[in-house]
Formats: structure tokens, sequence, C-alpha cells
């Protein structure tokens, strides 16, 4: 996954396109880049490295001009070097192009390409797209035959040194802003927002003109039937200060308390049409709930409040592994898909293959306007706010409480899951204090030279183990595994020795026994027990207290983990925001 942010205007685009890259670093951050026209020639500087290094040394906003492309890299295709950095010129340097995806035909059209007299001087499939539309002396033409032979899951922006500039997409998001007298381009709205909150979505196999350096005309062109398009120019509502990192060091710290709010926004849904939803789970016959990563484990959570709540079956699964299953499907079934991007490849890979057996699709997103929200039948969105670090925390308890409330719709019983969200809500504000960060921040500090750290669980809070793992890996890159704690005894246990951390998540509910007894039988091979659990017990070495939320409890008992790794993250002296390897949304399968 990587970041595009491209601006055509009247200001000084390198300002606009730093800022830009800035806030999209989430999304890759190996190397960057960026293209201005500037005395009708088009200028570029790129270099491997985290945006402010290679800032510092290129110096950025020494070009002047008003038009311009930039690109933040994750690579997929060719190694990290300053050549594969983006933007990628043709032979004649009169055309820049930035890319997200993969051109997964780009071998053959390269070749063609060489044999054609082009030279490349990179090993990306990006390449190929600036020498394709060099092949063709109409601009916007040249951009449309290419998309048209591209294949995969692709969205670029091209510019030439007159100033056009054209986007086109399928499948890898982009979003354009409309100011007054300029165009944003980008691969997600935080990345310009503080200039214009007016945006068109860019749907899938959309190629859009921004014409030429004087003509400021917008033409949006549906590229499988060849025809104009009218958009409707949506609002956003996200306000820049959610999108900074305010007082806070990192954002993942400021997300984790920014869940002093957001349970209660995420409570905060239409109610009728939480009703209806409710009724069509009732309805439904073989339904799914599918999602990645830490949406997965929201996913994995929800089918155990729709079975101990409504008392109602729905198979959970890996969205990359729905294709072995989505044949069960029929139109009596339903799929829901939960994200906080709306743009993981998986999930929507696993909608479009629902849509096929005429499933019915309900979201749970938290991007408003993103692919997952726009091909959903239905779409509750989290409220959460944008979330900036690549380890995702507010979204997971956002996606929870949406989840959780559904489940209490479809036990008839609305009004006790709206009661017990906003009494969750307070919950968690108070938790959330000094004295918590106090106790996780010394735990880290005890934890920070371990190996293995292992989380076990039972029941609502299974998933919460696996998701108190995932926090402490993809932050600290301890090697961390959560268990559902019956299975302790089927083979992890060959894994403690004196002092080995186990993580124990006892919520006072039926499960309470079991998972207090797994914790004494690590504790008798020489575990040191870390319990999260709303009342002491003999067994712990360190307590870290949660309130009893009830049926909310994979909500509160989340929260000390994501402080715990977070304060990890700091000791081991790793970026808790920029997870090594990882990208906030993986946009390609
Ligand atoms: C990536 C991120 C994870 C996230 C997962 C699913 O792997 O690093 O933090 O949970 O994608 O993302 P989604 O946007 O679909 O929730």
């Amino acid at each position: 996954m990587c970041g595009i942010i491209a601006y055509k205007g009247t200001r000084k685009a390198a300002d606009i396109l730093l800022d830009g890259l800035k806030r999209l670093e989430y999304r890759g951050y190996d190397s960057c880049g960026m293209a201005i026209i500037s005395n009708n020639r088009i200028e570029t500087k790129k270099d491997v490295g985290r945006i402010a290094e290679v800032d510092k040394k290129l110096n950025f906003l020494k070009m002047n001009g008003n038009i311009g492309v930039s690109h933040t890299r994750w690579s997929t295709t060719g190694s990290v070097t300053q050549i594969n950095s983006h933007p990628h010129l043709s032979c004649d340097r009169k055309i820049a192009v930035v890319h997200n995806g993969v051109i997964e035909n780009y071998t053959e059209l390269k070749k063609e390409l060489v044999k054609k007299g082009h030279k490349f001087t990179s090993e990306t499939d990006t390449e190929v797209i600036a020498h394709l539309i060099e092949e063709d002396s109409s601009f916007e033409r040249a951009c449309l035959k290419t998309f048209k032979k591209i294949q995969g899951r692709n969205a670029f922006v091209a510019m030439n040194d007159k100033g056009e500039m054209v986007v086109a997409k399928n499948g890898s998001p982009l979003v354009i802003g409309i100011g007054s007298n300029e165009y944003f381009v980008a691969s997600d709205a935080p990345a310009f927002i503080k200039h214009t909150r007016k945006i068109i979505f860019v749907e899938d196999g959309e190629l859009i003109s921004l014409g030429n350096a004087k003509d400021q005309e917008i033409r949006f062109i549906d590229t499988r039937y060849s025809k104009d398009l009218k958009k409707r120019i949506q609002e956003i509502e996200w306000n820049v200060e959610e999108a900074q990192k305010g007082k806070y060091p990192h954002f993942l710290i400021k997300e984790i308390m920014d869940q002093k709010k957001t349970i209660m926004a995420a409570a905060t849904q239409d109610y009728d049409k939480i009703e209806k939803i409710a009724d069509m789970i009732n309805e439904s016959f073989g339904s799914f709930l599918i999602a990645c990563g830490t949406a997965g484990h929201a996913a994995l959570a929800s089918s155990y409040f729709f079975s101990k709540i409504a008392n109602k079956h729905i198979n959970h699964m890996v969205a990359s592994e729905f294709q072995s299953h989505y044949h069960f499907l029929t139109d009596k079934s339903l799929v829901i898909a939960i994200s906080q991007s709306g743009e993981t490849a998986d999930v929507l890979e696993a909608v479009k293959k629902a849509k096929t057996k005429s499933a019915k699709i309900v979201g749970i997103v938290n991007v408003p306007g993103s692919s997952l929200a726009r091909q959903s039948n239905y779409a509750f969105m989290t409220n959460a706010g944008p979330e900036i670090a690549v380890c995702s925390t507010k979204a997971y308890t956002s996606q929870l409480s949406v989840a959780l409330l559904l489940a209490y719709a479809a036990a008839g019983k609305m009004d006790e899951g709206v009661a017990l969200l906003k009494q969750t809500a307070n919950l968690v504000d108070n938790m959330l204090n000094q004295d918590l960060q106090n106790k996780t921040k010394q735990l880290a500090k005890k934890l920070a030279d371990k190996d293995h750290i292992y989380v076990l669980g039972k029941g609502f809070n299974y998933p919460t183990s696996l998701e108190t793992a995932l926090k402490i890996k993809e932050v600290s890159y301890i090697h961390a595994e959560g268990f559902a704690s019956g299975e302790l005894k089927h083979g992890v246990i060959a894994l403690i020795e004196k002092d080995t951390p186990c993580i124990v998540i006892v919520a006072n509910d039926d499960t309470k026994q079991d998972v207090l007894t797994a914790a004494l039988e690590v504790k008798s091979r020489g575990g040191y027990i870390i319990g999260i659990s709303p009342e002491n017990n003999e067994i712990f070495d360190y307590w870290l207290k949660v309130p009893d939320a009830g049926n909310a409890s994979p909500i509160v008992n989340t929260i000390p983990s994501q402080l715990l790794a977070y304060y990890l993250s700091i000791e081991r002296g790793c970026d808790p925001d920029y997870c090594r390897n990882l990208a906030k949304a993986v946009t390609v399968l």
C-alpha cells in the first residue's frame, strides 16, 4: 500500500503535497517523492527514507509551481531504492506518474514497450504507466488506453508538463477534494481536509480528467461504458484536529485516549435502522461475519455476541479465507463485513463474491464514503474519527460496540443494549486515567526484554486474548500469542518456563473459574501471571484492574493491553505509530 497526494490549483503545490504526504505516511513509509511543474518542465525529487528525513535532505519546498503529484511508498514491486521511489517519468521526462497497487501484467507490457524503444530506469511496475502514456500524443486518450491495458487493483495520477492531470482507479482508493479553483487528489481525505471538506469519491473503473493548466474543468468518465458521469459532491464531517496528534507524542496514545469519547459516538446510531438489520439477521440463514486483522478479532467477538446474547449462529471467517466457503451463501444469507478503512482488498473481494450469490451486505465501517461503505446494502459507521496509527485501537472498540448493539437488537433488547453501551462509555472514560497508564508503563518496563508473552481468555474474551497478543506483536515486535484458555493443556503449556509472562483475561462471567484454573496451571510451572480483571486474585503476580462491564467486557478488557503495547514499544525504542513491515490498510490481495 502507498499514499498518493496530488494538487492542481493556484497555491504553492509543494506546501500542500508535503503536508499531505505526512498525513498519509501511515500508508507506507519506505521512500517518498514529489514532481512539480515548474517553468514548463517537470522537476522531481525522491529518495529512500521517512518523509521528514527525505525532506531534510532534498528540501521539497524549494520546488515552485502550482501543479504536482507526490507519493509515499510501501514497496510491492521492486526493492526500496531511490530509483524505485515514485514519481516515475516517461523517456522524455514530460509525464510523471504516482501509483498505488500492483499491475499484474506489467512484465508483458514492459517487454512490448522495451521493444518499441522505451528506456526503463526502475524495477517497478509503475513505470510502465508513464511509458504507455507517452505512446499517444493526446494525454487524456493515452491515460484512458493505459488504464484499460493495466490489469489488477490499481490507482494512479498522471500529469504532463503542460499541466494536464488524469486520475484513474480500479481497486485502490482515491478521493478528490474540490476547493475554489483548485483540486486535490489523495488516497485518503485526511490528506487534504485542512483545505476542503468537499469531496468526491472515485469509483472503480472511473477516470477523471482535471483538464490542462488553464482549463480547470473536471470531467468524470466511466471507462467501462465510455460515457461521461455526473458525480455528487459530499461534505466530509471529520475535522482537522481529529487527524492530528494534538498534545500527545504519538497517534497511538492519542487514539487510545480518544476511546474516552468514541464508545459513546459508536452507540449513537440510527436505532430504526438497527432494528431493521436485526430483523434481517434473525431471518437470515447461513450468514457470515468477515474481516481481517484487528477487525477480524472484532468479527470473532461479534459471533460470540450474537450467539450468547441473541441465540443466533453467525459463522466467522477471516476475509482472505472466505473464497473456500462462500458457495454456501444464498439470497437468504447476510454477510456482515467489518473494516476500519473500508478499503481492505480481502474484505472487498469477499463482498464481491458474496454479491454473486445475492447475499445482502451489512458493513460496519469507520471511514465514511469508503469502498465498503458504498458497496454495502446497509452501512453502519463506527464514528471513531480518523485512525492514523497503523495498529488499530479505537476503531476496534467501536466495532465491538456496534456489533454489541446489533446483537442486543437481534435479541429484541435494543434498549438494554443502548443502556449497556452508554454505561460502558462512561466506564472507559473513567478507566483511562493516570493510574492505569502508570501501571501499564511499569509493567512494560518489566516485560520489555522478554521474548515471548502469552495471553489466555475464554468466551467473549477469547477474541480479546488474540487482539491483546496482536497489539503487542505489532508495535513492540515481542512474540505474543493469544489462546483459548481451554487449549492450554493441549499444547501451549509446553511453552511455559520460569518467569514466562502470561496475561490472563478474567471476566466476571461464566468463564471466570476456567480461566483462573488455567492461570493456576501456568503459575505452578513458574509462569508470571498478569491478571486483567475487575477483581484481584492471589494467583496474579501483577493486576491490571478493569471495571466490570458485563457483556461489554471485551471493550474494557482490551484497553489495558493497548496501553501495555504502547509502552512496550516506547521501552524498546520502536515507533508506535509506524509498525515495521505493516500498512494501515492493505489494498492488495
Ligand atoms: C491491516 C492493519 C490492521 C487492520 C487490518 C484490517 O493489517 O495493519 O491494523 O486491522 O489491516 O484493516 P481494516 O481497515 O479492514 O479494518
